[in-house]
């Protein structure tokens, strides 16, 4: 088994070479290894779903990211099922690797229903906040046309630029958006939408710290600091 999880890893690896650092190996990397922590605070994880899953749940992302179809999901799923077969997991071992990469998204219906699939789910969503999450978002958020130096934080952001008015709507204006705002609308509620009691642990401390780095930045830019 220790073989066929090698095997997968550097398919990935392979696969995401051309995607920026953010996103690449070394993401589904800190994942898995989350994934592995989380699911010691947890009883009857099986880790031969797991551990698949969590190698292969971004595996479709430069695919997708190449036509710009945003179901880099569904893609990594397909693609899973695929190499999946040829290393001779089993039909049920290969739905439930699946189903968690189906759901490891935020904006599907595909909800993680079962202990492996809320591991990964957590493990995931983790790499949005914190220290990887600033690093992330500084990589990503220029990209995108936001600027991470501006600390332009109004009440009503959610209203004027949150799809639906509403803090967990899509963008509208990634060059209105910055850190402050992504804090308050998505990585200060973060722990309150995780599965497992050690992925919202782990969240908390998280957000601590980057409400912690965001006042000094806030400091530093006013020239307070
Ligand atoms: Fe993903
Ligand atoms: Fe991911």
């Amino acid at each position: 088994m220790e073989n066929k999880f090698k095997e997968i890893e550097k398919l990935v690896e392979k696969e995401l070479k051309p995607v920026g650092v953010d996103h690449n190996i070394d993401h589904v990397r800190r994942v898995y290894a989350l994934c592995l922590k989380i699911a010691r605070s947890e009883k009857g994880v099986d880790l031969v779903v797991l551990r698949p899953a969590a190698l292969l749940h971004d595996i479709g992302y430069q695919r997708d990211h190449r036509v710009g179809t945003d179901i880099h999901d569904i893609i990594s799923a397909e693609m899973s099922e695929k190499i999946l077969s040829d290393l001779e997991f089993t039909k049920d071992q290969i739905d439930k690797i699946k189903d968690c990469i189906l759901s490891h998204r935020f904006r599907t219906d595909h909800k993680p229903k079962t202990i492996e699939a809320k591991i990964l789910f957590d493990a995931d969503k983790l790499e949005a906040v914190g220290a990887i999450g600033l690093i992330r978002g500084a990589i990503w958020l220029p990209k995108m046309g936001g600027n991470p130096f501006s600390i332009d934080d109004p009440k009503n952001y959610a209203e004027i630029n949150h799809a639906g008015g509403k803090e967990n709507g899509k963008i509208l204006d990634w060059a209105k958006h910055n850190f402050f705002k992504e804090y308050r609308s998505k990585s200060r509620t973060l722990p309150k939408k995780l599965y497992t009691k050690k992925g919202r642990e782990l969240a908390r401390a998280r957000t601590i710290f980057e409400k912690q780095f965001l006042t000094e930045l806030k400091g530093e830019i006013e020239g307070r600091r």
